[in-house]
């Protein structure tokens, strides 16, 4: 059935709707002795339902779930973002071992390739595996696959493991909260019925500020969004 296939609809002027069970938590981004993001640990999880809405104008006072506030703040929800696929879209970085694919405009500032030194520094170095392996674990890391590591050898993108689920980031480094993930492929439909690209993590805007929408544009970081959980 329709209504049970897992997918996040975009609806014109509205929330998000969330179909087909999937589970919903809040997942933070931890540090690493040297202060930099390294990883991620889930904070809380919210009891599954069928179907639910959750909020994209950054106004609900339910958050993460609607409560129609949208429609009194006149929220300008227009979707600007391309529908090509994110190899048609992206710069291929090419290194010793290792490539790396990058599309700027989905950045969601998760700051994982700021460790050790810089993903793109030590590309530079990447004739050493363990030099590899960091650019693998940056990249995997990267919220909203803005950046994708590919094996030269095999020419295959290197994705983490992620379950289908809907993740909403929280960035206790910055003191701010990010977009909303979209873990394990989970498809993404826009307000008239268009299919984004199914991949295996992109992040949505749940700010309302993002010039990319429906996706994330890294806007939160400096409108500090801040989402208060009810309880
Ligand atoms: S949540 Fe990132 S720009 Fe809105």
């Amino acid at each position: 059935m329709l209504r049970d296939k897992a997918r996040v609809t975009v609806n014109m002027n509205g929330p998000y709707t969330v179909y087909g069970n999937l589970p919903l938590n809040v997942k933070e981004i931890i540090r690493n002795s040297a202060g930099e993001a390294s990883g991620w640990s889930v904070i809380r999880r919210y009891p599954n339902q069928r179907i639910y809405t959750l909020c994209r104008c950054g106004k609900s006072r339910s958050k993460p779930f609607c409560d129609g506030t949208h429609d009194k703040k006149g929220f300008d929800e227009a979707e600007t973002a391309s529908l090509k696929r994110y190899f048609e879209q992206a710069e291929i970085e090419e290194a010793l071992g290792i490539s790396l694919a990058d599309v700027q405009s989905l950045c969601a500032a998760s700051r994982f390739c700021h460790g050790a030194g810089g993903i793109w520094n030590l590309l530079e170095k990447s004739g050493d595996p363990k030099i590899r392996k960091i650019i693998v674990e940056e990249a995997c890391n990267c919220a909203s696959g803005r950046l994708v590591a590919i094996d030269k050898q095999s020419q295959k993108p290197i994705e983490p493991l992620l379950e289908k689920a809907i993740s909403l980031v929280e960035d206790p480094i910055e003191g701010i909260s990010g977009p909303i993930r979209l873990e394990g492929g989970v498809e993404l439909v826009s307000h008239d019925g268009k299919q984004y690209e199914t991949r295996n993590r992109i992040t949505i805007c749940r700010c309302g500020k993002s010039k990319n929408k429906p996706f994330c544009d890294s806007t939160h970081v400096h409108t500090r969004f801040k989402c208060k959980y009810k309880k």
